[in-house]
């Protein structure tokens, strides 16, 4: 049965090399980061990182796992996860529902699965596996989508609903992946809201969004809109969530901006989880 963490981390951002001495520099005002699981696959001794987590708490967020894929996890993965799981101290870890290598072809992107059946039982049991390593929280991730994909025979918000109540693993919700995904494919945020299972919640991800051609692209590269920060404030009101992390990838002309956002999508949290209770 699904035990949600009852460790509240506050607001987080995500690490990246080139943000390390600004992160260090004003680790006061950050209350968690999150960290690319592989990082720790390869990069053991970061001094950033080794400084960063002297101070703050971890969450890892794979990328690599392929839980859509119709392949079995490698045992170099599953090893690699292992050891990193029992040699870092992290709160809890995640990955994506999408597919990002093929028979062991990575595609080096977040490919999205068909909503369906088969991609249920395949992610379901991939997840399972992975929770059968640790008693830490497992969290899946909603991704953003550009086109749909073929033998599709549900609703997106049906589709993750099943995935996550049967694997049994808690949610990663990407408010701003919804709010693309919302307007690329004409549905209602709030009602797809409704349908997912908002108890299993732990994490959000917060992230700039911007038009590219006709199309509203995940880019990480500007400030949260405000529309997405409307959603996360009526989901605050309604879920326990136990961590925000703004994912800011480029286009940072001054670290103090990311700062200025974590304050505000601190308070956020603070209000409406408070008007929860
Ligand atoms: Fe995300």
């Amino acid at each position: 049965m699904f035990i949600k963490t009852d460790q509240c981390l506050g607001v987080g951002v995500n690490f990246r090399n080139e943000i390390g001495n600004d992160i260090i520099h004003h680790i006061n005002e950050i209350d968690f980061i999150e960290v690319n699981t592989e990082r720790f696959f390869v990069d053991k001794n970061n001094l950033h990182l080794d400084k960063i987590l002297k101070k703050i708490p971890l969450v890892l967020h794979g990328l690599t796992l392929s839980v859509g894929a119709d392949q079995p996890i490698e045992q170099t993965y599953l090893d690699n996860l292992s050891s990193t799981l029992s040699s870092v101290n992290c709160a809890w870890f995640s990955e994506h529902i999408s597919m990002t290598s093929i028979n062991g072809i990575e595609v080096r992107a977040l490919m999205p699965v068909s909503f369906n059946e088969d991609s249920i039982e395949r992610i379901v049991n991939k997840t399972k596996t992975i929770m059968s390593k640790t008693d830490k929280n497992f969290l899946l991730e909603n991704i953003t989508y550009y086109y749909s994909m073929p033998n599709s025979k549900m609703n997106e918000a049906a589709f993750i609903t099943e995935v996550i109540e049967r694997s049994d693993c808690g949610m990663l919700l990407d408010v701003n992946n919804l709010y693309v995904n919302s307007i690329n494919h004409h549905y209602d945020p709030y009602d797809f809201l409704e349908q997912i299972p908002k108890e299993r919640i732990v994490e959000v991800h917060l992230a700039g969004c911007d038009y590219r051609y006709d199309m509203l692209v995940d880019t990480h590269a500007s400030q949260i809109k405000k529309e997405v920060l409307e959603l996360f404030k009526y989901l605050c009101s309604n879920a326990d969530i136990k961590g925000v992390v703004i994912e800011r990838d480029s286009n940072l002309d001054s670290f103090s901006d990311l700062i200025d956002e974590v304050r505000l999508v601190r308070d956020i949290l603070k209000k409406n989880s408070r008007a929860r209770n």
